[in-house]
């Protein structure tokens, strides 16, 4: 059998993130040039499969059944063989990923839907995108404790989302083309922790964090009718907004903060900062003249900056 190459997309939440943990509604875009590849082989009856991470300068090699229960790729695997009840063959499984990891883009749920892809054309079987984004969730809890599932569901349809925790997905049509410009914080923090550390402060003050994620909530129905409609300038007021209550809970960092208002100065129409917080990307809403601009700015404070545009296709 030749090598059975598969990919999986990065994504960015453009409104709801951490609130779509307590039920409230999120938005969020695939990136489909930001991808992760697996590339699988079959590996004689008698082998252990093998996992290969390559970095930019590394190679790391792993027997699958010598990495921990919580690990990301043993982690997905035994919830892919439990969910379709296949006894893979052993195999070579290379992962090549391009997502910066605890950035807020998904780096997990794309190393998970990816490898599920893989696993699948592999074993001969077809699974629909509601079946890897099933498996993709599971993976994901094991991560994160208690995803919202936004993560799996916007990277295995790759379409634009709007996603309520128990009501499932929604296509969003974004029919003009929006600009997008992300920058690194270069900071990382663990979603993991955030979310727990969201969670004690929601137990200690619970009316004034549902409240919050009320507001979270009211914001992101505004934002897609703004998305739906292409209007770029209330799109970017309201994930300023978005912004300034995701502050207000403490998910930020001076950095993202000042990332934001350097895009803000050089003629963003909004920005925030994206996923988890605490360090990681945030994204900015540009004209089609401006962006340049913003890139320059961002460029001389953040190691690393890109654009990218959704819908109008
Ligand atoms: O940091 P990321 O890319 O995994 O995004 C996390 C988004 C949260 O809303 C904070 C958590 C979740 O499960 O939805």
């Amino acid at each position: 059998m030749a090598a059975i190459s598969t990919s999986a997309p990065a994504k960015t939440i453009l409104f709801g993130e951490h609130a779509v943990v307590y039920g409230a509604p999120a938005i969020a875009v695939p990136l489909k040039a930001l991808r992760v590849k697996a590339i699988i082989q079959p590996l004689l009856a008698s082998s252990k499969s093998l996992v290969f991470i390559k970095g930019k300068n590394t190679i790391e090699q792993f027997h699958i059944d010598d990495l921990p229960a919580d690990n990301l790729i043993k982690g997905t695997f035994a919830v892919f063989e439990k969910e379709t009840r296949i006894r893979i063959s052993p195999f070579k499984l290379t992962i090549i990923s391009k997502i910066p990891i605890a950035a807020g883009l998904g780096s997990s749920a794309a190393v998970a839907v990816a490898i599920i892809r893989a696993l699948g054309e592999f074993s001969g079987i077809k699974l629909s995108k509601e079946t890897v984004s099933k498996i993709a969730y599971q993976s994901e809890v094991i991560q994160h404790g208690t995803p919202s599932g936004i993560d799996n569901s916007v990277i295995a349809y790759e379409e634009p989302v709007y996603f309520q925790k128990g009501k499932g997905i929604t296509y969003l049509p974004i029919k003009k083309k929006i600009h997008l410009i992300l920058a690194d914080s270069g900071e990382r923090t663990l979603t993991r922790d955030v979310v727990e550390s969201v969670r004690n402060c929601m137990v200690r003050n619970p009316s004034l964090y549902q409240n919050i994620f009320d507001s979270i909530g009211k914001i992101t129905n505004a934002a897609k009718i703004a998305l739906e409609s292409g209007n770029s300038k209330q799109i970017g007021e309201l994930m300023t907004q978005n912004h300034t209550l995701l502050k207000s809970i403490n998910v930020s960092s001076p950095k993202l903060d000042l990332l934001i208002m350097r895009a803000n100065e050089a003629g963003a129409f909004g920005a925030k900062l994206c996923g988890g917080g605490r360090g990681g990307y945030m994204v900015a809403i540009s004209s089609e003249e401006n962006r340049s601009k913003i890139v320059e700015q961002l460029h001389s404070i953040s190691p690393y900056v890109f654009e990218t545009s959704v819908g109008g296709e």
